[in-house]
């Protein structure tokens, strides 16, 4: 018999999680699906099958899946659960099972296991792959109209550490560029490059050091060089029994961004120093020439981490600002620039100018009221990045938005041509519906709203599959 959930606040409200998978033929539509949305969204998150036995985190929950499926203007649904072996075993054992990793006896270290993840955090289509992500493992594969778990990808076997989960797929190549950290072993500061070419197949997958064992969440590519921007959420084993928390923000370790031409060998990689803040997510980079601009989602420290004497930072300083970089590489200086003071996070952009110059931006941002229970954002804002004009859908009062992924209107269209897809949790109502808006115009509110029964629990990413 499963057991009650505790009372914990990154398990109440819509952070609790669901206890079903379901099929939902013909959703209703209030408004009109555009003809043209043909293809599916993914959205991956925490939704844990058992009530935990120790600590729980809201990053250390199961995987589960949603799929909106688009088919001239109907739109299907199915939730389900990604069946890694911590799943399955939890499910014949009957309760939760937390991933125990002894130090081996010789090395005293823990070793790294990129086949035993919860592949919870991101879901992307690449070499003919639907694949669910988290940065401590390798990709795990799921069939891409009924969700049915396959396993981890067997070319991800061939990579040499983990796979962030935030790949950057460059829109002319169709390679898909990742790294993983702590590459070996817990507290490690070998990191990995990783290049997979448009059919899966790895064409390499490079180990180099850091300047100290850290989380790194997300990095960037433009067309001519691969960046890696380490922050101080350091990793110190000792910590753990002291503060709490092996990872904390250690100021004093500064921030280095390691700098790759494309193409290079890792022993070319250049260390420059970075601006002393916190990123997790970026909006985008490009490069001209030796110059390179570098759009981030900034925090003064790392949000939901202590520092290192163990208190945990205060509620600005946990607030994420746009700001862009600008890098110049000839100098090794790096100038940032405030873009929008509202607290936003969950940055996307028109996929098609990844590392390239590009104009638009959208975010899931706070910018009329606090961010509410748990920390949810309440609006939808497109940032035009030229004119730095801004363009807010409010979701209203209590509820809760999630990240907004685009979609071009077609193939051919103009950067910004398209449609935001994003769900949005209705606190009085305590259901879930995926609004589609016009990225060109999301003031005007959703063209159309997708109605589900039950809650779609806060999680991380999604992404879209044309048809
Ligand atoms: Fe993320």
């Amino acid at each position: 018999m499963a057991a009650p959930f505790p009372n914990h606040p990154q398990l109440r409200g819509n952070y609790a999680p669901i206890n079903f998978e379901a099929q939902i033929q013909d959703l209703v539509v209030e408004g009109s699906v555009p003809s043209g949305l043909s293809g599916s969204l993914y959205r991956n998150g925490p939704n844990p099958k058992y009530a935990p036995t120790g600590p729980y985190h809201w990053f250390g929950g199961d995987g589960m899946v949603h799929a909106f499926h688009f088919n001239e203007g109907r739109v299907d649904y199915l939730n389900r659960w990604i069946r890694t072996p911590k799943h399955v075993a939890e499910l014949a054992e009957g309760r939760s099972m937390p991933r125990v990793r002894k130090p081996d006896a010789n090395t005293g270290k823990v070793a790294a296991d990129h086949q035993n993840g919860l592949a919870n955090t991101h879901i992307i289509w690449h070499g003919d792959q639907l694949l669910a992500l988290d940065e401590g493992s390798h990709p795990f594969e799921l069939a891409p109209m009924t969700l049915e778990s396959r396993g981890y990808s067997e070319q991800g076997r061939q990579l040499s550490g983990a796979m962030t989960a935030h790949p950057k797929i460059d829109p002319a190549t169709g390679e898909l560029h990742g790294f993983g950290y702590m590459t070996g072993y817990a507290g490690s500061s070998t990191l990995s490059y990783h290049v997979v070419d448009p059919s899966g197949s790895v064409v390499r997958s490079d180990t180099f050091e850091a300047p100290y064992p850290a989380m790194v969440h997300d990095f960037v590519i433009t067309n001519d060089y691969v960046l890696f921007p380490i922050f101080p959420l350091t990793f110190d084993m000792d910590r753990a029994s002291k503060i709490g928390s092996p990872f904390a923000f250690d100021a004093s370790q500064g921030t280095h961004i390691g700098v790759l031409e494309r193409g290079a060998p890792v022993s070319d990689i250049r260390w420059i120093e970075g601006p002393l803040c916190f990123v997790f997510h970026y909006q985008n980079a490009w490069n001209e020439g030796e110059h390179i601009w570098v759009d981030t989602i900034e925090f003064a420290v790392a949000p939901n981490f202590p520092l290192v004497d163990g208190t945990l930072p205060s509620y600005a300083d946990a607030q994420g600002k746009l700001v862009r970089w600008h890098i110049n590489m000839k100098t090794g200086e790096v100038r940032q620039e405030s873009v929008l003071d509202v607290a936003s996070e969950f940055p996307r952009i028109d996929e098609r100018f990844t590392a390239s110059r590009y104009r638009h931006g959208y975010i899931a941002a706070a910018s009329t009221r606090q961010r509410g229970d748990g920390g949810l954002f309440h609006e939808i804002t497109h940032v035009d990045m030229d004119s730095g004009k801004v363009k807010t859908w409010d979701a209203g009062v209590g509820n809760g938005v999630s990240e907004p992924v685009f979609v071009p209107e077609s193939a051919g269209s103009a950067e910004g041509e398209g449609w935001l897809l994003a769900t949005v949790y209705k606190q009085a109502t305590m259901n879930s519906e995926l609004v589609v808006l016009n990225a060109a115009a999301v003031d005007d509110g959703p063209v159309a709203s997708v109605r589900l029964d039950h809650r779609v629990p806060f999680g991380f990413h999604g992404s879209w599959r044309a048809n």
